[in-house]
């Protein structure tokens, strides 16, 4: 039996610079997707994967994020006296346990893996997850959840993997194909961001990952990789060299790349109309939407 995946980190430093200027102030995974912030979705997919410590390597000004997952007693308290306990049930369900986050700051912003590397002392001898909150999926399973359960067959890490257009190969992590053994393929190579042409595949590396932890001590030997950064994907590609498996996982479900601002109007309107109370009026607004757009051009 493996060992199970209880911990997750959570790179949450970054200065989410293109949101500019609603991130001067609030961080980027407060940002809202409907009526959840981006970190809300990251962590209850954790959870239904039966994670059960949440690490979070942040930065300078993201306190609302620590304030988010704290309990609101005055709010809970108002709520409660005005019999609303419907609202009273969705705030609880943003309470964590205690002593379940871990916060730790990332003092330079010098890449993903240097982030994942920040949280090595709170991971012990023991495979974890690793969630990129840009990266919010739609899935009936949740994608962690699919991906703990190939973990479980298979060993070694997994990543999440998806097919992308090859022109657009170059903002991803690329994975180069051993074997492909249709919902897994097995990797003989990592590549980041590769220039465009020389991309060893069109399977790209999405924001879900399971490690083992012979990355984060692989990760201390890395050296600056793509955009001179300190790059998680050298030290998975590492764990290849070393002889160890890793494995892509074509995981069943949509991304939405909610870190570009493109993505994000994508995701709004996927999860509105995913919404049953939303859904009617939604829809009709945007087929009127779409039709005055048509009229006008
Ligand atoms: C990061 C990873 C990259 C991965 C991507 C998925 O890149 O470094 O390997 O493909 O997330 O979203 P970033 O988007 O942070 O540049």
């Amino acid at each position: 039996m493996k060992r199970k995946v209880t911990k997750a980190i959570f790179p949450v430093a970054g200065m989410g610079t293109r949101f500019l200027p609603a991130t001067k102030s609030v961080p980027k995974e407060i940002m809202t997707l409907v009526d959840r912030p981006l970190i809300q979705y990251a962590i209850d997919e954790a959870r239904e994967a039966g994670i059960k410590e949440f690490i979070f390597v942040t930065s300078r000004g993201k306190g609302a994020l620590e304030d988010y997952f704290d309990i609101a007693p005055t709010l809970e308290a108002s709520l409660r006296k005005a019999g609303k306990r419907e609202l009273l049930e969705i705030l609880k369900s943003t309470n964590m346990e205690s002593g379940a986050i871990a916060y730790i700051r990332q003092h330079k912003a010098l890449g993903l893996g240097h982030a994942v590397w920040c949280a090595r002392r709170l991971i012990s001898n023991e495979p974890f997850a690793v969630i990129l909150p840009d990266d919010v999926i739609a899935a009936e399973k949740p994608c962690l959840q699919q991906m703990v359960e190939a973990h479980q067959e298979t060993g070694g890490c997994v990543v999440a993997a998806m097919e992308v257009p090859h022109e657009k190969a170059s903002s991803y992590g690329i994975l180069d194909i051993k074997e492909d053994l249709g919902a897994m393929v097995s990797v003989k190579g990592m590549v980041e961001k590769p220039k465009t042409g020389t991309e060893p595949s069109n399977l790209a590396v999405i924001g879900r990952y399971i490690l083992t932890p012979h990355v984060l001590r692989n990760l201390t030997k890395i050296k600056q990789g793509a955009g001179g950064e300190i790059q998680l994907t050298d030290a998975i590609a590492k764990e290849i060299e070393q002889g160890r498996d890793v494995y892509g996982y074509r995981f069943r479900g949509q991304r939405f790349d909610c870190g570009s601002k493109a993505g994000f109007l994508q995701a709004t309107v996927a999860f509105g109309l995913a919404r049953e109370d939303l859904r009617d009026e939604f829809l009709q607004y945007l087929n009127e939407m779409v039709s005055l757009q048509q009229a006008a051009q």
